[in-house]
């Protein structure tokens, strides 16, 4: 499918929005509860504002980085996401493609179809990585990692936020309880830090905990020897009334001091959100509802597009503010300010009309 009609972002996440019925786009932009979680995001992201340095000659822009030995187009993460072949049938094998002809990381969820063999098989050369819902014991966990390690991940990844299943109101006042069901989901409620300690010397491969939202638990990681902070809230869908996940980074880039790599994501949107969270030291940004929306826009071409429109927007925020490469970013090209609107999870694209169908 030819996405390249797409100028903008908003117009990818409208057609995505025309193509999926209400269950599929409440279950992507829904979150737990108040949805507070979520907005908080958005507030966390639109609080700061950018101090642009200009006469800098910014001729050539450069938006790659290396990640773990890897070069990437852009310091992006499709972040792991459930159930994708729910509205792309392709599912987790789109994104992987999307990913690997882009250049960006990708991410497998455990509860998305295809498996593990079957997307590397997919996307050979994209940069995986692999995150796991426990559902099972020890045996049960060291097969999966086995799996990774031998379909080529370069990193295995524990998601730590999701001990019990939050309560989204958005599927339960639907009376759609399909992920309730899942067995074995009792083990994901047990994990404690004696699994890291364990999973630790059970792979070499580089270990992130997703989830991570205080100074506190970004310092046990490091000392349990996890390479990868992950820090986010789930996008909002699991405890409610948290804070946005670019106010707590801060304290946790503070806290881990260079001994592991920070990964961000929640709310990111646009290509100014990347760039504020790298400017407040993040290694690598995660998208997940954009992800979806690209793919269910024009499945593995709508997400290309997507990661084309990110790119435009970094290199044009990223000239703007006097910077040639992300290694001159940091701190003092931010400053607090007043968000203008209350937040929306979708208050990024103020051009977005959704009216010909209810979003709430
Ligand atoms: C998710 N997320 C998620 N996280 C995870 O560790 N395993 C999973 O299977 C899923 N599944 C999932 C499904 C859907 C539809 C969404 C939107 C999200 C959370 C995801 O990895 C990421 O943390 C958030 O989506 C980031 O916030 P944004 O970018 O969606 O605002």
């Amino acid at each position: 499918m030819d996405a390249s009609g797409f100028l903008t972002l908003h117009e990818v996440v409208k057609k995505a929005r025309q193509k999926l019925d209400q269950n599929s786009w409440d279950y992507i932009v829904g979150a737990a509860e108040t949805e507070t979680t979520a907005r908080r995001n958005r507030l966390a992201i639109e609080q700061l504002a950018f101090r642009p340095r200009v006469l800098r000659d910014v001729g050539r822009v450069d938006a790659g980085v290396e990640f773990l030995g890897r070069r990437l187009r852009l310091p992006l993460l499709l972040a792991p996401v459930g159930s994708l072949e729910l509205f792309v049938p392709e599912g987790a094998a789109a994104a992987a493609r999307a990913a690997g002809r882009f250049g960006v990381a990708h991410m497998l969820s455990s509860v998305c179809m295809p498996g593990i063999e079957e997307v590397a098989a997919a996307a050979p050369e994209a940069m995986r990585l692999f995150q796991l819902y426990v559902h099972g014991d020890a045996d049960w966990v060291d097969a999966v990692v086995a799996r990774a390690e031998a379909a080529g991940n370069a990193v295995f990844c524990l998601t730590v936020d999701s001990a019990v299943y939050s309560r989204r109101e958005r599927d339960i006042a639907k009376r759609n309880l399909r992920r309730t069901n899942v067995p074995g989901r009792e083990h994901q409620a047990r994990l404690s830090w004696a699994d890291v300690a364990r999973l630790r010397t059970k792979t070499h491969l580089p270990l992130a905990l997703k989830g991570i939202a205080t100074a506190e638990d970004a310092r046990l990681a490091v000392e349990h020897g996890v390479e990868i902070v992950y820090v986010s809230n789930h996008g909002g869908r699991q405890l409610d009334h948290g804070l946005g996940t670019l106010e707590i980074l801060p304290e946790i880039v503070e806290a881990v001091a260079g001994r592991a790599k920070i990964v961000v994501d929640g709310g990111i949107c646009r290509g100014t959100d990347i760039v504020k969270a790298i400017a407040l030291g993040a290694d690598l940004v995660g998208i997940g509802r954009m992800q979806c929306f690209g793919l269910a826009a024009a499945g593995e071409a709508g997400l290309v597009r997507v990661l084309e429109l990110l790119e435009q927007e970094v290199l044009t925020a990223l000239a703007l503010l006097g910077v040639t490469r992300w290694a001159e970013l940091d701190r003092s090209y931010l400053r607090p300010a007043a968000p203008l609107e209350p937040p929306r999870v979708l208050g990024a694209f103020p051009l977005l009309d959704l009216s010909e169908r209810s979003l709430y």
